[in-house]
């Protein structure tokens, strides 16, 4: 059995497995060719903080796959009255057969996981977010080709996305620059370390990426440090002007939820070189690819 907490969980050569279902899946979709082979089998969905594209790319792609879901926030279950983590995970894992979860700490979804039954999918951690960036990867594989060899700059805070960005840059043998202002810089691990390289001025980071991505200065969870970070990352905006620096083949991702004006022009998010709604869009695509892959392995029908 399977879990997708980090991105390193899965190899280079998973991964190809994965885009090319991903491929044959949205085919698939956009063709209305009707694709059930998880018929009977139900995903639980665990949400501890907020989500728009995560729930609903979980929930439209288990039913597409002849599934079903069901929700759990921690208002409404008894996680929010402090039943523990390790029970949670014993009782739901012995009535579903796979799980999304959205937490505070990484700690809790591996606790989570470690008393599971079936199948975890990290759906957002204060320290990762690895279905994102496996939707961006496949993104910029259908723009642009291979992602290997590539330069890609994140700007602004050095958060889960970046830190998520780091582990496929060494799995995918590219580069990531990553522009941060001073007391929030990214501190790469060991093994990532060799293929990140650290900037203060987002200009310099940007020139000649061929990607330049983003994400908002505050991360749920953080919001009691929001003033701080408004006045920290001032300046840490893509513009027009970055976008022309990295040159025109260059793209524009955003995880989204945008703060225009804060990490991102208006003009750079509605602009010609943004490919942040066919990313969202990809959120179903991949993570159909994923949950067939953790219940039924390699499938190549
Ligand atoms: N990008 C992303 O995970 O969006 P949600 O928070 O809306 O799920
Ligand atoms: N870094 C953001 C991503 C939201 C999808 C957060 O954690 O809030």
């Amino acid at each position: 059995m399977k879990h997708f907490l980090r991105f390193q969980d899965f190899s280079r050569e998973e991964f190809e497995h994965l885009f090319e279902r991903t491929r044959i899946l949205k085919y698939r979709f956009k063709n209305y060719i009707p694709y059930q082979p998880l018929v009977d089998r139900m995903l639980a969905m665990v949400f501890e903080k907020s989500s728009t594209r995560t729930r609903v790319s979980f929930e439209a792609g288990i039913h597409q796959l002849g599934g079903s879901s069901i929700v759990l926030n921690t208002a409404e279950s008894q996680l929010g009255r402090g039943e523990p983590i390790e029970d949670v995970a014993r009782i739901i894992t012995r009535m579903v057969d796979i799980v999304m979860i959205r937490t505070f700490d990484q700690a809790i979804i591996e606790r989570f996981a470690a008393n599971s039954r079936v199948p975890v999918i990290n759906g957002l951690t204060n320290q990762y977010h690895p279905c994102q960036i496996l939707a961006d990867i496949y993104t910029y594989i259908e723009h642009r080709g291979g992602i290997a060899g590539k330069t890609i700059a994140w700007i602004g805070d050095a958060n889960n996305m970046c830190a998520t960005w780091a582990e496929a840059a060494r799995i995918f043998a590219f580069k990531l620059n990553v522009a941060s202002p001073q007391g929030y810089k990214f501190v790469p691990g060991e093994k990532e370390a060799p293929h990140v390289a650290l900037f203060d001025d987002p200009m310099q980071a940007a020139a000649g990426a061929d990607l330049v991505t983003t994400d908002v200065w505050t991360s749920m969870g953080y919001e009691a440090e929001n003033a701080a970070r408004l006045k920290a990352f001032a300046g840490y905006i893509v513009t027009e002007a970055m976008m022309k620096a990295a040159g025109k083949d260059a793209l524009f991702m955003h995880c989204l939820p945008a703060h225009r004006g804060e990490e991102v022009t208006h003009e750079v998010l509605e602009g010609p070189q943004s490919v942040v709604w066919d990313e969202a869009e990809n959120r179903l695509h991949v993570q159909k690819a994923l949950m067939e892959y953790l219940l039924l392995g390699k499938i190549n029908s």
